[in-house]
């Protein structure tokens, strides 16, 4: 029976006391509904690591470089948010993979980087809105899976996580619907079941793009759906609590 988990990508935005104050709403609520991840700017892991003691709610980071140190400047290495209590990062988000030019095999990298260091990636796929109309999408899904199984092998993923986030769905405000996040996830299960019968059954394949409190039971609701990664609406208590508790 595979968990629920509900991730929230925070993405650029925060400072020293939303942060706290965010926090601190989602801690009051008492024990999470669900299994639960935040994903912060690394630079509020320090506050958050120590504002989270005692609580459930995971901390993941929302990028990783694959070299273990040297001349990288910006970058920050697996060690680095492993000292941070950082248990999950994010591989080969849409916003990487299109503003910073992240290619497939760099991806590949750094879902290898993360499970050689004890790190859960979650891997991002998903496609764009004329990779849609060209009816293009598992075609597409499907080249960035292969690209991380190339490198990892599909065993790998026993210890990562996927997340369908369609581009188009990104900060649109316009989810996927329901049947159409779904027919992405029964194709991605049954293409993992053709390689790694028992892989398939077993991993989380979440749902990312306009989640919010109105719509995610009905996503939650889907045989294959088995969590968000939210953006927008993690940046809400009340919002991302909603979402935490459909995940029931
Ligand atoms: P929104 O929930 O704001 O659409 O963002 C989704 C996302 O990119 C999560 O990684």
């Amino acid at each position: 029976m595979r968990k629920f988990l509900v991730a929230g990508n925070w993405k650029m935005h925060g400072s020293r006391a939303s942060v706290a104050a965010l926090v601190e709403g989602l801690l009051e609520q008492g024990t999470m509904p669900c299994q639960t991840l935040i994903c912060p700017p690394v630079i509020f892991f320090d506050q958050l690591q120590r504002q989270l003691v005692g609580s459930s709610i995971g901390l993941g980071a929302q990028n990783l470089d694959w070299h273990d140190s040297g001349a990288y400047t910006g970058e920050v290495s697996a060690a680095m948010v492993l000292e941070f209590g950082c248990s999950h990062v994010l591989v080969g988000h849409s916003e990487r993979r299109s503003l910073f030019g992240e290619s497939d095999a760099q991806v590949g990298l750094k879902v290898e980087k993360c499970l050689s260091s004890g790190l859960t990636p979650v891997i991002c796929i998903g496609e764009s809105l004329a990779q849609r109309q060209a009816d293009e999408t598992f075609a597409v899904v499907q080249r960035q899976l292969d690209a991380v199984i190339r490198q990892v092998g599909v065993t790998a993923l026993r210890h990562s996580i996927i997340a369908y986030e369609p581009v188009w769905a990104i900060g649109t405000g316009e989810s996927a619907t329901p049947e159409q996040a779904e027919r992405v996830h029964a194709q991605i299960r049954q293409y993992l079941a053709k390689q790694d019968e028992s892989l398939s059954q077993n991993i989380q394949l979440l749902y990312g793009g306009s989640v919010n409190g109105e719509n995610a039971a009905d996503l939650f609701a889907q045989e294959n759906i088995d969590g968000a990664l939210v953006g927008g609406a993690s940046l809400k208590v009340d919002d991302f609590l909603r979402i935490c508790r459909a995940a029931v």
